[in-house]
């Protein structure tokens, strides 16, 4: 059998929106050079749903892409060939391979030498995971003669996608859900094949496609069909899809099902109904990988309800699927409100006090989902204690290629080591090495399920995630969770190279870039383990340290005038550092033992406590933070030295978004810095906090149809105040003279950039209009920041190289729209390496 040449979707692959993500398959620039590639593919399976169907399509289409090398797919072999199917069907047809390979579940086999390409699976997907590779290889002008058996480090690699049925997504910054719209599944599942095929391009093997904060309507017989359209999509690329389920769904009336009056995990009724929906769901999806649950948290009903324990709640959907080889997922992301002033409260306590006493109570096929940390998703957190407290359960890690409390994606922030310090962290179970990443794939404590799961936020956006260099995070999750040991810079590396070509310094200015910025956003946004210190209680992007305290929600920093931090001891605190095993309980108790980069997540100090590095407190928080705000600030001037090495359109997004966090750095970095200053009362040694020699405050020029309003919180604002439009429909402007030595400055101005209205504004130096611009980043930021003047909404635009003449008149003009009243905040002038 001869299949014709795979010619069509030759201009799909060179379109650079960001569609393609790392699958470009971009030609190889001229100075490469390669051996003979052959040119005959044979698939060892026809069946066009067979991931190793995919396997020979997505090979021809990538080589006739990157080497202009037309392929045949056959199933004869007498030619030299690229030969791609799973291990078993390659011993049927040709016997024996010349060496043992030793496969373990969806691991492959991939020889290049001689002129004969062996691409060989443990199973079906494992082979197209074999070819993804291969063709990343090729991708990176990589023709070395290899041969070895890759196998996943563990069985579980899933991605969660927090998506709801109205086709919003929770934490989604990239656009509206792929999956869901008015209630039900779209229609045009075109996207759905497309996010499949990234996910098996990095090993990812399942995805749960609704949010864990879940619906009961996922169950009505119409979505039930509609997951089955899902599911066929995305079964050619070896991805199974789960369900996130409603716990107290039997009582919700879902069209098409029974009603009950009780939802109790224990009742026969129940039992049944469960029973029933998952029959139905097997009908429609043959392979369904499993269910995901988030019970009794955060206002989601569960098994307590009915006093019955998480482990029988979990059970009672481990038995409805257990029959077809489906498994549980359970989170561990279960807590109660606490009160603040018991000293002894701590949310971080809650998963070890929740499971462990449940160790052993779940059936096998029950795998506990544990965030990495014990809080959610912070900056920095240690690892999670309760992944050293299940010895017989089966675990995964929940990471976040989502950046939540990390930007946003609107900030540059590369994640892998930030989980590398989970990963490869040490428990000292037994007193033994017992890394958390062994802990996972069940070899610590013999487990046959384990591994990871990720929250990713996908939307429509052509750039799948809103933002160009965010993409990194989700190739980079798929690596480790198929390889944890893998060097995080390296992957960023081939990542680089398969998006943005293979231009050295472009590789390597990008990748930089990426390794130096999780520490810098942990610099600007909270350090020493006190937490990302954003708002916990609306949007969690901006700067808000105060409202971590004061409620019931235990994200405490507990600081007062003179101290902070949690005391999490158990000599005088929460007790947590009690719930590691005892080499690392040991080192946490103590203050002098406890690495500076978590001593406020363990130890309640004075400001003026000294870290290890010699500073105080309170001084490193300084240092920190204006050090990682001057490091965002190169990102985009090292972006812009790449114009005409990257594509246009994926310049431009990327350099506004860039822009966009060397500003927002700088709010993050005043906020924190005069929060605390203004609560510890103790000077920066380096006396800037509070001192800004080259701004003039908005409030402080000659208003005209503009009033000075008092920004909350206060420290989002520069000495507290901004200005607004008197009205909301009139034209207002500031003005003030200069005395600014003269010369060229970049002038920055600080205003707030609401959603729900979008103003204008122009600035004008010495009767010269300097620049104009709207208020109208919702339209480019992908998430919808704030309706009020704060931390979320303060934004900088800057403009450079203005000429500026002492006595120069300095005139700002706002033309308020909607609810946004044209907000200034002050107007720096920068001359050249002073940053203010
Ligand atoms: C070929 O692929 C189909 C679909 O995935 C599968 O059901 C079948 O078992 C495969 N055949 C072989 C010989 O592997
Ligand atoms: C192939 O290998 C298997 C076990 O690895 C062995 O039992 C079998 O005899 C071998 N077949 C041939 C034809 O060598
Ligand atoms: C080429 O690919 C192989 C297999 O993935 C890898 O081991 C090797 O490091 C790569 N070489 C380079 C120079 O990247
Ligand atoms: C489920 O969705 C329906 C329809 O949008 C809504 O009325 C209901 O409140 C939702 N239930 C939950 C628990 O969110
Ligand atoms: C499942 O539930 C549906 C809807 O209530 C009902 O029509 C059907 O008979 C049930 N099937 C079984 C096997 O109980
Ligand atoms: C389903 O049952 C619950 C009580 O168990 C009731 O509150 C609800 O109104 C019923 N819904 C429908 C559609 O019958
Ligand atoms: C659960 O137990 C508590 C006390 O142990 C009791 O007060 C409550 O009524 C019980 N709730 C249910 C639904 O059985
Ligand atoms: C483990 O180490 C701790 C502290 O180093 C020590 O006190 C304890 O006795 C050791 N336990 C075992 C079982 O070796
Ligand atoms: C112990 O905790 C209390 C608060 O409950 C605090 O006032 C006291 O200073 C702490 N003592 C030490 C030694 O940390
Ligand atoms: C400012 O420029 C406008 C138009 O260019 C001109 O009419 C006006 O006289 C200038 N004002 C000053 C103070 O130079
Ligand atoms: C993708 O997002 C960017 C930035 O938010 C926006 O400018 C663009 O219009 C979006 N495109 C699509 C197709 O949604
Ligand atoms: C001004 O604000 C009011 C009250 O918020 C609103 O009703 C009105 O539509 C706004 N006017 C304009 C021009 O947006």
């Amino acid at each position: 059998m001869r299949i014709l040449p795979y010619l069509a979707l030759i201009g799909l692959a060179f379109a650079e929106d960001g569609l393609s993500g790392w699958l470009r398959y971009a030609p190889l620039p001229s100075s490469v050079s390669w051996p003979y590639i052959p040119h005959n593919i044979v698939v060892l399976n026809t069946t066009k749903t067979s991931p190793v169907y995919t396997a020979g399509q997505e090979l021809q289409r990538g080589i006739q892409s990157i080497l202009g090398q037309d392929c045949y797919v056959s199933s004869d072999s007498t030619h030299e060939s690229i030969i791609v199917g799973t291990l078993d069907a390659y011993v049927n047809a040709y016997g024996n391979l010349s060496q043992t390979v030793d496969l373990k579940e969806d691991g492959f086999w991939l020889s290049t030498e001689g002129n004969t390409v062996q691409i060989l699976g443990q199973n079906e997907r494992g082979t197209l995971y074999g070819a993804f590779e291969y063709l990343s290889m090729l991708a990176q002008g990589n023709f070395s003669s290899v041969a070895y058996a890759s196998n996943p480090d563990a069985p579980i690699r899933w991605v969660n996608q927090w998506d709801n049925l109205d086709g919003s997504i929770e934490r989604g910054f990239g656009g509206a859900s792929i999956f869901f719209a008015n209630g039900s599944i779209v229609d045009d599942l075109t996207r759905v094949a497309e996010y499949a095929r990234l996910l098996a391009s990095v090993g990812i093997n399942a995805i749960v496609v609704n949010n864990v904060n879940a619906n009961s309507t996922i169950l009505t017989p119409d979505n039930i069909n509609g997951l089955g359209r899902i599911a066929d999509t995305m079964r050619p690329y070896g991805v199974q899809i789960g369900l996130s389920l409603y716990f107290a769904s039997p009582t919700q009336g879902v069209k098409g099902q029974a009603n009950l009056t009780t939802f109790d995990p224990l009742d026969s009724e129940v039992v049944t109904w469960w029973t029933n929906v998952t029959s139905q769901i097997y009908d429609a999806i043959p392979d369904m990988a499993g269910y995901l649950v988030k019970a009794n948290s955060e206002g989601q009903p569960g098994p307590i309800t009915y006093n019955r324990t998480l482990a029988e709640g979990a059970n009672l959907f481990a038995k409805a699927v257990q029959p077809y080889g489906g498994i549980v997922m359970f989170r561990a992301f279960v807590y109660n409100q606490l009160n603040e002033s018991d000293w002894k409260a701590d949310r971080a306590n809650a998963a070890v006090d929740f499971f462990k006493p449940l160790d052993g109570e779940f059936d096998d096929n029950v795998v506990v989902q544990i965030k990495y940390g014990p809080i959610d998703f912070q900056v920095r957190e240690p690892a999670s204690p309760l992944f050293a407290n299940l010895r017989k359960t089966s675990m995964a890690v929940e990471l976040q290629v989502s950046q939540e409390y990390l930007g946003q994606q609107t900030h540059l922030v590369y994640l892998p080591p930030l989980w590398e310090t989970v990963l490869g962290f040490d428990m000292r179970v037994d007193n033994e090495t017992s890394l958390v990443r062994n802990i996972l794939a069940g070899r610590t404590f013999e487990r046959s399920l384990g591994g990871y799961a990720a929250v990713v936020n996908v939307g429509t956006n052509q750039t799948w995630l809103g933002s160009h260099l965010s993409m990194a995070n989700f190739y980079a999750y798929g690596k480790l969770a198929w390889d944890p040991t893998q060097d995080t810079t390296k992957i960023h590396e081939d990542w680089t190279r398969l998006t943005f070509g293979l231009d050295q310094n472009v590789i390597d200015t990008i990748t930089q870039m990426a390794v130096e910025s999780w520490p810098a956003y942990e610099n600007y946004s909270g350090n020493l383990g006190i937490q990302t210190l954003t708002d916990i209680l609306y949007t969690h992007f901006g700067p808000n340290p105060q409202s971590q305290d004061n409620n019931g929600w235990g994200q405490w920093t507990r600081a007062d005038h003179d101290t902070i931090g949690m005391d999490r001891t158990v000599s005088n605190g929460t007790g947590f550092s009690g719930t590691y095993p005892p080499q690392i309980a040991a080192m946490y108790e103590n203050i002098s033992t406890t690495p500076d980069d978590l001593l406020l997540w363990f130890h309640h100090v004075p400001y003026t406590q000294r870290l290890k590095s010699g500073k105080t407190v309170i001084q490193h928080f300084y240092d920190a933070h204006y050090a990682g705000a001057e490091t965002a600030q190169t990102f985009a001037a090292r972006w812009q030295s790449l114009r005409g090495k990257i594509d246009d359109q994926r310049f431009d997004e990327q350099l506004y978004r860039l822009k966009y966090q060397a500003g927002h750095s700088i709010i993050w970095r005043d906020a924190i810095v005069d929060f605390y200053h203004n609560i510890s009362g103790i000077a920066d040694d380096h006396n800037r906090v509070g001192n800004h020699p080259w701004r003039i405050e908005a409030e402080d020029m000659d208003l005209n149809g503009y009033k000075i309003y008092t920004v909350n919180p206060f420290e989002t604002a520069s000495k507290h105040h901004a200005v607004i439009t008197s009205s909301n429909s009139t034209v207002g402007s500031i003005s003030t003279t200069l005395s600014f030595p003269p010369g060229k400055y970049n002038i920055g101005v600080n205003f707030y950039d609401l959603y729900g209205g979008k103003s204008r504004f122009e600035i004008r130096v010495g009767n010269v209009t300097v620049g104009m611009w709207k208020g109208d980043s919702e339209d480019y930021l992908g998430h919808t920041p704030s309706i009020y003047l704060d931390g979320h909404s303060a934004r900088r635009i800057t403009f450079g190289n203005v000429d500026v003449r002492e006595g120069d008149l300095l005139e700002i003009v706002g033309m308020p729209d909607g609810i946004e009243p044209a907000p200034v905040d002050y107007v720096v002038f920068l001359p050249e390496g002073v940053l203010d």
